[in-house]
């Protein structure tokens, strides 16, 4: 029997491999790490392990197709309760890569290392059984103590990752880092400027503001300060000019898929530099109409991204719309980066309906007589209700 595991390198994955022999009998522990981004070293650490102790290790490279789905993100200005769903939109796209492992080693199962009070037990497991998987979950099933797992690593020869303390459970892609646990579990506590890797402070950011200009061609973030770059290195370069600054810093009360509400920490300094030029970008270019339905379309799409849905089909109609408003999306927004916030100062597009001439103080491109008709019906209404109840005092 032979089961693929959705290895990170972490304890609790690592302690999965001996486990899912002893406890659930099965001969052959397959573990696979997926790359989205997340920083190198923990990459090969996760490889190193995984050759070590499973008896066949895979690790595979999806960091391009994240970001054809970050793209998606921006053009939909993705925000769940202001949250940018870095972990939730990567979760789908490392179920598909397991189970591409699992078909072609022709596994009996797919193991997981999420609890079972979380979201990712949702998003993976949709997938999984998408395509007829026996699914296990050792971390839910077994209720196990961290305290347990170091003795029980050690007792199997298992290298119990050295960091100092870890009293955090981190996780980090391409386009964010979320911090939760230990004591940022009491929401009346201050988040310690020490949970932070991507961010400065934003009080200790350059006392200089750095401006920074992204242009867009259909949605789609394409250059920086006028230099073309791939997708990969765009967010890469953003996470870091944006980091240095302190942007992009959410501490937050979210509610889970299951229920529960969580305290958040994450940091993604790329996330929200392209989302607020995204926006202020759509303000030129898009009809007033437009954009207020577009709202209602972005708050279901995050939905589902969120709570791991993303092959209903609601989604793709979701998508068709919202790539229908971004066929004009092109342009360039100028931001100012200052101690911890962004703020559009300029921005540009051959397709704005704005008009300089039309509402220019000026000039006299149009009468505004005009205008005197249109306002003897506006508010007509509510001036008859008011006559009414007046006389009615
Ligand atoms: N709350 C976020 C989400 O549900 C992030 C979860 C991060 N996971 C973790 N194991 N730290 O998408």
């Amino acid at each position: 029997m032979k089961v693929v595991l959705s290895y990170s390198g972490g304890l609790d994955t690592t302690v999965c491999i001996p486990l899912l022999k002893e406890k659930y009998g099965f001969d052959e522990v397959v573990t696979v790490t997926v790359d989205i981004g997340q920083p190198p070293e923990e990459i090969k650490e996760a490889e190193k392990r995984g050759k070590k102790y499973a008896d066949k290790h895979y690790t595979i490279d999806a960091k391009e197709e994240f970001v054809r789905l970050l793209f998606r993100l921006i053009k939909a200005n993705g925000d769940y309760e202001g949250y940018v769903l870095g972990t939730s939109l990567a979760r789908p796209l490392i179920a598909e890569k397991i189970v591409e492992v699992a078909k072609k080693e022709n596994a009996d199962a797919i193991a997981h290392g999420c609890t079972g009070k979380g979201n990712d037990q949702l998003r993976f497991e949709n997938v999984f059984y998408q395509y007829g998987f026996r699914v296990i979950a050792p971390m839910r099933e077994l209720n196990l103590t961290r305290e347990w797992e170091i003795e029980y690593a050690k007792q199997h020869g298992i290298e119990v990752p050295v960091t100092k303390e870890k009293p955090y459970s981190i996780d980090e892609n391409l386009w964010s880092r979320s911090i939760e646990g230990g004591k940022l579990e009491d929401p009346s506590f201050e988040p310690p400027e020490d949970i932070f890797e991507w961010t400065a402070s934003p009080a200790k950011a350059p006392d200089e503001p750095e401006k920074v200009e992204i242009y867009f061609e259909q949605g789609v973030p394409v250059a920086i300060n006028g230099e073309r770059l791939p997708g990969l290195e765009l967010i890469r370069k953003l996470n870091e000019i944006g980091g240095r600054h302190g942007v992009g810093r959410t501490d937050m009360m979210e509610d889970r898929v299951l229920g529960l509400k969580a305290r958040e920490n994450y940091e993604h300094p790329a996330a929200t530099i392209l989302i607020t030029a995204h926006r202020d970008l759509e303000k030129l270019v898009l009809s007033r109409r437009e954009l207020k339905f577009k709202k209602f379309v972005e708050e279901e799409w995050a939905e589902l991204v969120y709570y791991g849905l993303t092959n209903d089909p609601l989604f793709d109609a979701l998508n068709a719309f919202i790539d229908e408003t971004q066929k004009r999306v092109t342009g360039w927004v100028r931001l100012k980066l200052f101690k911890g916030s962004v703020t559009p100062v300029a921005r540009y597009s051959e397709f704005a309906l704005y008009r300089e001439e039309l509402v220019s103080f000026d000039t006299t491109a149009i009468d505004q007589k005009y205008a005197e008709g249109f306002s003897r019906f506006h508010g007509l209404q509510g001036r008859i209700y008011r006559e009414i109840i007046k006389k009615k005092e």
